[in-house]
């Protein structure tokens, strides 16, 4: 199965329209009892996490969310929800392995929704993959 690519599209457009803010994106301030995790660019993060955190930024919050809640602009036409990263159960019941296979083989090769796609492109970067886990891991701090 493909993602509609008007979905998307219709997502973007409506971060264009709305304005980057609506998206959720920016510096907004740190609310009471959200992660104290943040996506910028922290000192003493390593390439490839800064690596990570842009591509979470740009690429999994669409769906994900920049929170991690699964409240991405492009999730609200997903048919499957995107995972709640926050919640603890679910962190503790999957292992950093599980997590890096989802995002490198998408979610079918898992038995998860083809919703999720593979990103083959990071099969030769996995010390980006490991930052990828361990924003998804921070996010259930
Ligand atoms: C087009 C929307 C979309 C985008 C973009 C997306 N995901 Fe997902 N992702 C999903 C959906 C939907 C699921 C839930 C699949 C299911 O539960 O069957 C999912 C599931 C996952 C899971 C598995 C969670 C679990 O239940 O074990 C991980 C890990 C994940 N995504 C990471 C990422 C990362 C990292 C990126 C960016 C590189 C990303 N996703 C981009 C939609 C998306």
């Amino acid at each position: 199965m493909k993602i509609p690519t008007s979905t998307l599209s219709l997502a973007l457009l409506a971060c264009a329209v709305l304005g980057f803010g609506a998206c959720g994106g920016g510096n907004e301030p740190v609310k009471p009892g959200a992660p104290k995790f943040s996506l910028d660019a922290q000192p003493g993060d390593s390439d490839a996490m800064k690596v990570a955190k842009e591509r979470f930024k740009m690429a999994c919050s669409a769906c994900h969310g920049l929170t991690g809640v699964g409240d991405g602009a492009a999730a609200v036409a997903l048919p499957v929800k995107p995972r709640n990263y926050t919640a603890k159960a679910w962190q503790a019941s999957t292992t950093d392995e599980q997590i890096a296979k989802v995002i490198l083989e998408g979610g079918a090769a898992v038995g998860k929704s083809p919703l999720m796609a593979a990103n083959p492109d990071l099969a030769d970067k996995k010390d980006v993959v490991d930052s990828l886990v361990k924003i998804i891991r921070a996010f259930g701090q």
